[in-house]
């Protein structure tokens, strides 16, 4: 048998610039993860077991689109495998779907270390993850490759779309809460939305988002200096901007509001926005209290974490 894991992931500052060329700043969540075990099987066919969607098939029984199945015909197609084996693949997760911590990617990188190491057909992080690129690509319109990037890696990631890979070292850990709405909403759609906004008023949107990737440069600077009262201030303005870029909503505002209340450094949507989730930077001492502050606010789903 042949195991592989992925973690999670939050974007820290600048979702929806990056997409239009402007730097983020993402990282691993290891709380929550994705595991793939696979093996060879007595039975003919490819058979895929997840139970946490409710999905036990065979692979040909499944649309060639369906998300999983999608992973397995380009996996085999790449590395041109030549007779079809018999696998047994078994995929668990830990992170909600549709919920903006990288579901989908994490299980497309866990996915394929597991057919390529149980295939013998050896890949690097720089093909896995281009593979998983292409593949975010077929489900979720525009991508911009940062989701990907930070869950092959599993480090945070200074993101640039279309450059190489700057993962960026974090000498003194930090604490993040991340609290979740409750709300699926596709990222593909706000993707499309604020393209449809820069359309409309590309001076405009070039500006906000110029300012937006100033932010992602001054907060990469807050988290080398350790200056943390400036990294929480640079976050409120990042959620200032995205709130402009109207993929806020009221429940992520008021899980915000919540957590500025109760003493965070600072608060911002995270992701695609207007569901999913959002993040709070707090002192270690305060993450109790400000998850519990998240949760009375109406929070569904509430992860402590420490970027390390
Ligand atoms: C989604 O995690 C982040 C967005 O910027 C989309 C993308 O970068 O592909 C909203």
């Amino acid at each position: 048998m042949t195991k592989s894991s992925a973690p999670g992931k939050i974007i820290l500052f600048g979702e929806h610039a990056v997409v239009h060329g402007r730097p983020a700043l993402a990282v691993p969540v290891i709380q929550v993860h994705a595991g793939v075990d696979v093996s060879d099987s007595s039975r003919a066919g490819i058979w895929i077991d997840a139970s946490d969607i409710n999905l036990q098939a065979e692979l040909n029984t499944l649309p060639s689109d369906h998300p999983i199945a999608s992973v397995v015909h380009n996996f085999l197609f790449l590395s041109r495998v030549s007779s079809f084996p018999n696998l047994e693949i078994k995929i668990t997760s830990t992170i909600p779907v549709a919920s903006g911590l990288g579901s989908g990617a994490a299980v497309t990188v866990a996915l394929t270390r597991a057919l390529a190491s149980h295939l013998n057909y050896p890949m690097t992080d720089e093909e896995v993850n281009a593979f998983t690129y292409e593949i975010e690509k077929l489900h979720h319109g525009t991508p911009s490759g940062i989701d990907n990037t930070v869950i092959t890696y599993a480090k945070p990631v200074y993101f640039v779309k279309g450059r190489s890979i700057e993962v960026f070292k974090v000498e003194q850990p930090f604490t993040i809460v991340i609290a979740n709405t409750g709300i699926s909403a596709p990222t593909k759609e706000s993707v499309a939305d604020v393209r449809t906004l820069w359309e409309a008023d590309k001076v405009r949107w070039e500006t906000v988002f110029d300012e937006i990737g100033e932010i992602v440069d001054q907060a990469r600077k807050a988290i080398e200096s350790e200056q943390w009262e400036m990294l929480g201030d640079l976050m409120n303005q990042n959620h200032s901007l995205l709130q402009k870029m109207t993929v806020s909503s009221p429940e992520l505002d008021q899980l915000v509001e919540a957590a500025r209340n109760a003493r965070a450094l600072g608060a911002k949507l995270s992701g695609g926005g207007r569901g999913g989730n959002m993040i709070a930077l707090v002192e270690p001492e305060m993450a109790e209290s400000v998850s519990s502050s998240l949760r009375e606010a109406g929070a569904k789903n509430v992860i402590i974490t420490q970027v390390t």
